[in-house]
């Protein structure tokens, strides 16, 4: 059985505030579980407008907790996965294609490509040509977890839609057969099952978004999202998940 830490939309900017307070507490919690496997995913938004200087901050922050066995990033429609790969370079977040944890096959994602049409908003991602193909290349062997910034399948309100991914529908049709889904981006702890698709959406570590209201409005609802998985007769299973969430007293210390 492995462990997994979500943690996702840190947005941390160029210099250190209330966000940096926020994920600190949120690996320090991490150090406090006693699991011999800890893994964590990073999923994107991890810093905001690309800075370099929040991109070098979350490595250090990682680096100094050596009981995280290791960490997995993908790029979120804020990141930049070039100077994402520049900074983590020679530290334990690593940007990969695929992992094997323990048995549990995960395939990383990249959403954060801007669109091509102009039908969407700023924060829209997609998938480019080389992605699809891997994807759909992988979803015929084994069973995996997929793990992407972008939620793969339609949740939320409208104005969530128009962030969304450009080419959706040709991944749904990829992975419609069955995948287990991992993201972030909607800052709240949305899941949805669509036919085999089984989406988990989660809490961002820096703020929320209602997703009742019309328009994009920030909740201070915060946090991190743990996964107990195990491969079950070779099949990735979610055995169990908990919200952990982060309070104001964290951050005003
Ligand atoms: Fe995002």
């Amino acid at each position: 059985m492995i462990k997994i830490f979500q943690i996702t939309d840190c947005h941390l900017d160029k210099k250190p505030n209330e966000k940096d307070i926020a994920l600190k507490y949120l690996l320090s919690y991490i150090d406090n579980e006693c699991v011999e496997n800890k893994v964590v995913f990073l999923t994107g938004d991890i810093a905001n407008c690309s800075e370099r200087l929040a991109y070098e901050r979350v490595a250090e922050y990682i680096g100094k907790h050596s009981n995280i066995k290791s960490c997995y990033a993908v790029a979120g429609n804020h990141d930049d996965v070039k100077i994402m790969k520049s900074c983590f370079y020679g530290t334990k977040i690593k940007i990969a294609n695929e992992a094997l944890i323990d048995g549990v096959r995960f395939l990383f994602l990249d959403t954060s490509q801007k669109p091509l049409g102009g039908t969407l908003d700023l924060g829209a991602g997609r998938i480019t040509k080389k992605e699809l193909y891997r994807l759909k290349k992988a979803s015929r062997k084994n069973e995996m977890i997929i793990v992407s910034h972008h939620p793969l399948i339609k949740v939320g309100g409208k104005w969530f839609h128009k962030i969304g991914l450009e080419n959706e529908k040709q991944i749904e049709k990829i992975i419609k057969r069955r995948h287990m889904v991992i993201s972030g981006h909607a800052h709240d702890a949305l899941s949805k099952n669509e036919g085999f698709i089984q989406q988990f959406i989660r809490l961002s570590s820096s703020y929320g978004f209602n997703h009742e209201s019309e328009e994009i409005m920030r909740t201070a609802d915060s946090g991190m999202t743990t996964y107990q998985i195990e491969s079950v007769g070779g099949l990735p299973t979610v055995v169990s998940y908990e919200h952990i969430r982060i309070t104001d007293s964290v951050t005003a210390s």
